[in-house]
């Protein structure tokens, strides 16, 4: 990349254990945008932080408010999806995400509370949710989330803007899903694995796969025949009485998670996704996460 803009770190840190996600609203006129993007700036900038990793995302109105016209083409409001038959991919679009992760739920806690208090009483916090990785990386339907996703090398050049208005920020993708255990449990574990398309103890692609399986919707070629890749980032949250996963993913073009999304809800050439008989996304918002330059 011929540029010399810093990513947030916090995006490709991989292997802390605790997660947290605080959503708020920050009401116009941003006429203090300059100090709001000194507080955020020092959120993800380690002189100020916690031993925490904070990665700043701005919802597309501050986006344009903070950064002016350095936002990469495509960031618009998340304005959901209808499936027909009653299925939606609601969406609850915000201003500002900001995502602590750390080593343990203390830490993640304090970082948590230090990012509330920076952002300060203009901004109302809309939505705190807390996220664990779960045994050794899986969903809690008990499937291995992750398999296929970039490995470090590779993931930089799938989540950032490589070049033009927003160069070196990445365009992120967020939506809370419900699982729905008692529809999960009543499955047997190889109609689960027809679901997921991947067996459920080694994460194994079912040969054939499935095409109603959540990973034959999600594979997708691009028009020059290659396989279209996002960065996940997701981790399950919750409590026994609602829980599910938070569905967090990094990419350099919001159409690339859009297709995949209209996949899920059979809206392009196939059937609907059988995750969404598990599954019900009861969020979704579209952000931008600038690089720590834009920031500064
Ligand atoms: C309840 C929500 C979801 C659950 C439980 C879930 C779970 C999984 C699992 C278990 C896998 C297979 C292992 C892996 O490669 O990671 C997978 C793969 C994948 N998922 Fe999801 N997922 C969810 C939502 C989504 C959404 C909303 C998207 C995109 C909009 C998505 C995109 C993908 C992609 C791109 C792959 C990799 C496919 C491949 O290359 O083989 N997932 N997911």
């Amino acid at each position: 990349m011929e540029h010399n803009r810093a990513p947030q770190s916090g995006i490709f840190v991989e292997g802390d254990r605790h997660h947290g996600f605080v959503e708020f609203d920050v009401p116009p006129p941003g006429s203090d945008a300059e100090a709001l993007r000194s507080v955020l700036g020092g959120l993800v900038t380690a002189e100020d932080g916690g031993p925490w990793n904070a990665v700043v995302s701005l919802g597309p109105r501050l986006a344009r408010e903070l950064l002016g016209d350095d936002v990469p083409a495509g960031l618009e409001d998340f304005t959901g999806i209808d499936g027909g038959e009653g299925r939606r991919a609601p969406a609850t679009q915000h201003d500002l995400m900001v995502w602590i992760h750390g080593s343990d739920s203390d830490v993640v806690f304090d970082g948590m509370r230090n990012c509330v208090g920076a952002v300060g009483g203009g901004a109302r916090v809309v939505g705190e949710t807390a996220g664990f990785v779960y045994h050794d990386s899986r969903d809690l339907s008990g499937f291995v989330d992750g398999t296929e996703n970039p490995g470090p090398a590779e993931a930089p050049g799938v989540a950032l803007v490589g070049d033009g208005p927003g160069v070196g920020g990445s365009l992120v993708f967020t939506q809370r899903w419900v699982h729905d255990f008692g529809a999960i449990e009543s499955m047997p574990v190889a109609e689960q694995e027809r679901v997921i398309g991947r067996t459920k103890p080694d994460s194994v692609e079912l040969d054939p796969l499935p095409p109603d399986s959540h990973v034959a919707r999600m594979v997708v070629a691009d028009e020059a025949g290659d396989e279209i890749e996002i960065y996940r980032r997701s981790v399950p949250y919750g409590s026994p009485s609602e829980a599910g996963l938070y569905f967090l993913a990094f990419t350099d073009d919001l159409g690339k998670i859009d297709l995949m999304l209209r996949r899920m809800y059979g809206l392009v050439d196939g059937p609907a996704d059988r995750l969404l008989e598990w599954s019900t996304p009861v969020s979704g918002a579209h952000w931008f996460a600038p690089s720590v330059e834009a920031l500064a």
